[in-house]
Order: C-alpha cells, then sequence, then structure tokens
C-alpha cells in the first residue's frame, strides 16, 4: 500500500487589501526565504504592437517583440503592487515571467516588485507612489 500523504501543500500568499490608494495587493502568509520561486506572472502572449493598441495595467513587457497581457483573474501575480524598496523581482527567461523573493519575507509582508522605469512614469508617479519606501520619505 503507498504511504498516506502527510504533506500540507500551504499558499504562501494571499490577495488582500494593500496601503489606501495601491488597491489589492498579495501577502505573504508563512516566511519565505530569499532566493525563492513565487509564483508566474500569465496571460496572453501578444505582439508589443497590439499591447500598445489595448494598453492596461496588466501588461508585462517580455521584450522588443513580445507581451503578457495579465489582466486574467487568473493570473495572481497581477495583484502583486510595485515597491521602490521591493522584497520580489521579477525574471524572464524563455518566454516566461517568473517572480522570486530577493530578501528573506516575514508572514504578513507584501510582496512587491519594481515595476521599472517605464511603467513607473506612467502609472505610478502621476499619482504618488505608496510603497513604503516613498510613504516613509512623504512623513519623514
Ligand atoms: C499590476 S496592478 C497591481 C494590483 C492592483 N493593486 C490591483 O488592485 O489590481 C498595478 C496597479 O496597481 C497600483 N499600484 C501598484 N503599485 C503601486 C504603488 N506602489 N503605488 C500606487 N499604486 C500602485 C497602480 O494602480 C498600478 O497601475
Ligand atoms: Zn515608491
Amino acid at each position: 500500500m503507498p504511504a498516506k500523504k502527510t504533506t500540507i501543500d500551504k499558499p504562501v500568499f494571499a490577495v488582500k487589501r494593500s496601503r489606501a490608494g495601491a488597491g489589492l495587493g498579495l501577502f505573504a502568509v508563512t516566511d519565505i526565504p530569499k532566493g525563492a520561486f513565487i509564483i508566474e506572472y500569465t496571460g496572453e502572449k501578444i505582439a508589443n504592437a497590439e499591447a500598445d493598441r489595448r494598453g492596461g495595467r496588466y501588461l508585462f513587457n517580455i521584450n522588443t517583440k513580445w507581451t503578457i497581457d495579465g489582466k486574467g483573474h487568473h493570473n495572481t501575480a497581477r495583484y502583486i503592487n510595485h515597491s521602490c524598496r521591493p522584497n520580489c523581482e521579477s525574471r524572464v527567461a524563455k518566454g516566461m515571467v517568473t517572480i522570486h523573493s530577493i530578501k528573506n519575507i516575514k508572514s504578513g509582508e507584501e510582496l512587491s516588485y519594481d515595476y521599472g522605469t517605464e511603467y513607473f512614469k506612467e502609472y505610478i508617479k502621476p499619482l504618488g507612489c505608496r510603497c513604503d519606501k516613498c510613504h516613509a520619505r512623504r512623513i519623514a
């Protein structure tokens, strides 16, 4: 008889309301070590010209030819907010976008990565960045 499986596959994140003005965010529900794979950013792979035509906040540019349109709700990675002092990073390899921790993350902390200059200038800067670093700078 096969051994009874006792491992519980706990999710490592949950979608919750983020800082005021930043909408929903993705939060760790367990401690996550530095260097861990967190999640893939999934969606329809479209040509950059089509991405320009569609526009939107959930477009992740992969390279000079392709973009992932991650607007679908199945793409849980779409809830990860931007930070100027992030605890995760995005990596692009073989046409896939994956998110990895770059710090030890405590349970309850919000996951974040740097969206990059272009996205920041277009969507974050006009209304003010709500990340911890910018928030601390504002109240200092
Ligand atoms: C990929 S979505 C992230 C999830 C989003 N908060 C939601 O509720 O669906 C990116 C959008 O979230 C908001 N956002 C993400 N990071 C932010 C930040 N640091 N400051 C302000 N708004 C942020 C902006 O509206 C941005 O265009
Ligand atoms: Zn910021």
